[in-house]
């Protein structure tokens, strides 16, 4: 179990269950958390009831693909015993505080708010014109201030919602007495995967590898995969800096990069056989994680233990904290 060191600092982050995870998750994020829990306290959690600000309709779903996240979670390394794994919904507490910051968060925070604007003209055919929607941020905030975290790590794309955190807990802060610290972002640096089309990987794009591919579909996608558009034939030189697949090369398999770009210049490897090097690695990586997912499979009672375990653990948290706010408050 977690033990915990009262020096150490609060990590959190949460993902919406998005169902079985790809490649794209491995490098960006996945990898990150995992080196995190070795010296940080994690909280991970699976944001279930963020999944609903757009994906209402679709609710019925979202256990199947919370336990579908989780199980890639746990077969990619993240420990049950070093970081605390949970489901939003089940810690109430996330909901007490998103209500109590609601009552003095200005509105023109979330209005303004580039996600949500960018969300609103992107998903235009999905009626999202919806109070939980406008709130997502909040949430969000709600979600780290609860652990009084130190660090949040994200992507570029959530800074936005990291400053309306730290909005929150200062003007919190302000009227109540400090009691919520500002969290900062933990920007990772990796580059972004491409999907196998040369677009940023992404499950609506339809051009990921998921972790959970079998071997075979491995190497179909990989054949289909965007190489040097002007290496027409087998004795053309090409450029691996325009190439797709040795972006993947360089990610999953760098001590063969070297061999392969001189290779490449100089025509002496052909992109058949640079494609069949790169799925040949990939299926070795990905083995030890199929055979953590295949074994997960079976064992639904400890998924759910996992879970009520990270849960009772981080619902102690988060109540002390809540304490704290409510005694600010005067509540
Ligand atoms: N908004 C995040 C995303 O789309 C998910 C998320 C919800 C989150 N609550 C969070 C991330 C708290 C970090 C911390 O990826
Ligand atoms: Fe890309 Fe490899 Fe073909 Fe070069 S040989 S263009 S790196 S796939």
């Amino acid at each position: 179990m977690v033990h915990e060191k009262s020096k150490q600092k609060v990590i959190v982050s949460g993902a919406r269950p998005s169902g079985r995870l790809h490649l794209g998750n491995y490098v960006g994020a996945l990898q990150n958390w995992r080196r995190l829990q070795e010296s940080y306290r994690c909280y991970y959690f699976i944001a279930d009831w963020h999944a609903l600000t757009t994906g209402y309709a679709e609710s019925h779903e979202i256990e199947a693909n919370s336990r579908e996240m989780l199980i890639d979670w746990l077969s990619a390394g993240l420990d049950p015993g070093r970081a605390v794994l949970f489901r939003q919904s089940r810690v109430k507490e996330h909901a007490e505080l998103f209500l109590l910051l609601g009552m003095i968060t200005p509105l023109s925070w979330l209005e303004r708010c580039p996600t949500f604007k960018e969300q609103l003209r992107e998903l235009e055919g999905r009626e999202i014109h919806n109070y939980g929607f406008l709130g997502y941020p909040l949430l969000q905030a709600a979600d780290i201030l609860a652990y009084r975290a130190d660090a949040v790590p994200v992507g570029e794309d959530q800074l936005p919602h990291l400053e309306i955190t730290r909005d929150t807990a200062r003007r919190f802060n302000y009227l109540y007495g400090k009691v919520l610290p500002e969290p900062e972002a933990l920007l990772s640096k990796f580059p972004l995967l491409p999907g196998i089309d040369g677009r940023k990987m992404s499950k609506s794009y339809d051009n990921y590898i998921a972790l959970s591919d079998p071997p075979e579909v491995i190497r179909e996608k990989v054949r289909r995969m965007i190489t040097d558009p002007q290496r027409a034939r087998r004795k053309d030189p090409g450029r691996p800096e325009v190439c797709t697949l040795f972006r993947f090369q360089q990610i999953f398999n760098p001590e063969a990069v070297p061999g392969i770009e001189a290779g490449c210049r100089t025509a002496e490897i052909g992109c058949v056989q640079c494609k069949d090097i790169l799925a040949r690695k990939l299926i070795e990586v990905m083995a030890p994680l199929h055979e953590k997912r295949r074994s997960l499979e079976e064992r639904p009672a400890y998924l759910e233990e996992v879970l009520v375990e990270g849960e009772r653990s981080a619902g102690e948290k988060a109540r002390a904290t809540l304490e704290a706010v409510r005694g600010a408050m005067g509540l």
